[in-house]
């Protein structure tokens, strides 16, 4: 959606505009999530409902009646642009990435590639991982103040996820740039500008993944996308374009998620000294850690879903053709669920309970990796540099559905 309707819709106190607006400005949202799930089960916004209670989250997300497939527009401009959107280009949330196709063809994706992405494939790339956070924090001078998103929150998924796509290390700096440039595709409000250059990008991209998955596909490697192409049910694999947009979505999920749940970790971590003396004592605690990070200020903010049919939701009528926005933070502060959910408590025992990932058959197919890589990117960088401490100047991103640091400035002597 253009940055101007949904600023018109938050002007107007539309809650869908308003929850977008307030998000780019890095504000923090909990009024506003109380205030909604105060009205109810449902909220109405100008083209649907909302809702920030957790149990309807996960009933909407789970829910058949309720697709991710985008709506048809006609002619005019909104048409123009969704035509653009259906081109053969690979793009990471149009068909037929998984994340907007619906059963049966996602069905047969997931089986294929929940086959791959396995939780013993994870644990494979786990010393990979430290290797790699090692690395990258080696190169740092203790002595200088660094910008910890652009040396290291941002650097460390993207090297895991070329791994994982086995990407020759003589083309991740294409690779790097390109999912760069393509990944604000994944949020909402894009600048005319911005919008153009995900499309050439996007264009790019498609025309290196054919020439990478040709070269895997002539030479497989240890690498989760060349097991994927190997990948068969019933003697079918995955299609050519089904396998790039898989491997667009994991390359932009690379950059736009994981990058926020290590930033928001080390923010909230150095916020919590006591919680941070905790995690000293007890290093056992950094999975929980992790969980509650994802629930307390999670990458994501919102997803939500289509009306495919005339349905009821707690009582409440929904139409077809109506969004229904699923605010995961919202529902990650539902008091029905979670004690004091203003509180940051890494000893939290339902912290899994967040909805960080989504819920349902959509339910994140990396949840795992960025789990680990989470708990790995953060227990390091901590332990290498007990002294770490912010210095002024951290930004928040102006992001409307993903939520994260753009900078954060750190001393590490
Ligand atoms: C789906 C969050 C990391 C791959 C999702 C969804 C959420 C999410 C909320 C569901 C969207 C919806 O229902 O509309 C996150 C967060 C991450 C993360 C918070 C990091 C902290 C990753 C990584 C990968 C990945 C590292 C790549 C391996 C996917 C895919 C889907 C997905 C492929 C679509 C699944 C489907 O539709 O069946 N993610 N994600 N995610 N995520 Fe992630």
């Amino acid at each position: 959606l253009p940055r101007a309707v949904l600023r018109l819709a938050a002007r107007r106190g539309d809650l869908q505009g308003r929850i977008t607006v307030e998000a780019s400005t890095g504000a923090d949202l909990t009024g506003l999530f109380d205030e909604i799930r105060a009205r109810g089960p449902l909220a109405a916004t100008k083209v649907g409902h909302t809702t920030t209670r957790h149990a309807i989250v996960r009933d909407v997300l789970a829910d058949d009646a309720f697709v991710t497939t985008r709506p048809r527009f006609g002619a005019g401009i909104l048409g123009k642009l969704a035509a653009w959107s259906a081109s053969e280009v690979t793009h990471p949330v149009q068909p037929p990435s998984r994340l907007v196709v619906e059963p049966p063809a996602h069905t047969r994706y997931r089986k294929l590639v929940t086959r791959v992405f396995t939780a013993r494939a994870v644990e494979q790339l786990r010393e990979r991982t430290q290797a790699i956070a090692d690395e990258l924090l080696d190169g740092l001078d203790p002595a200088n103040p660094v910008d910890l998103i652009e040396t290291y929150c941002g650097l460390l998924p993207v090297t895991v996820i070329s791994e994982i796509l086995g990407v020759p290390p003589q083309e991740r700096a294409t690779v790097l740039t390109l999912g760069a440039a393509a990944a604000p595709s994944l949020d909402l409000g894009l600048s005319w500008r911005v919008f153009r250059n995900v499309e050439s990008t996007l264009n790019t991209f498609d025309a290196w993944l054919t020439r990478h998955l040709d070269a895997l596909r002539a030479n497989p490697g240890d690498n989760l996308l060349s097991r994927l192409i190997a990948a068969r049910e019933d003697g079918a694999g995955l299609t050519e374009r089904e396998l790039k947009a898989t491997a667009g979505l994991v390359l932009a999920a690379g950059f736009e998620t994981t990058v926020n749940l290590l930033g928001n970790g080390i923010a909230l971590l150095t916020q919590h000294p006591d919680q941070l003396a905790t995690l000293r004592a007890r290093p056992e605690l950094w999975s929980n850690a992790v969980d509650e990070i994802l629930r307390f200020d999670p990458p994501v903010l919102l997803t939500g879903r289509m009306c495919s049919r005339d349905t009821t939701i707690a009582g409440n009528p929904v139409r077809r053709g109506q969004l229904v926005t699923t605010v995961l933070a919202g529902a990650n502060r539902d008091p029905e669920v979670f004690e004091q959910p203003s509180a940051f408590d890494i000893t939290r025992p339902n912290a899994r309970d967040r909805v960080s990932f989504g819920a349902g058959r959509h339910y994140c197919l990396g949840a795992q990796l960025a789990r680990m890589e989470g708990e790995i990117g953060l227990r390091t960088v901590f332990e290498r540099f007990p002294g770490l401490r912010l210095l002024t100047g951290a930004r928040r991103r102006p992001t409307r559905i993903l939520r994260g640091f753009e900078r954060l400035p750190a001393s590490l002597g």
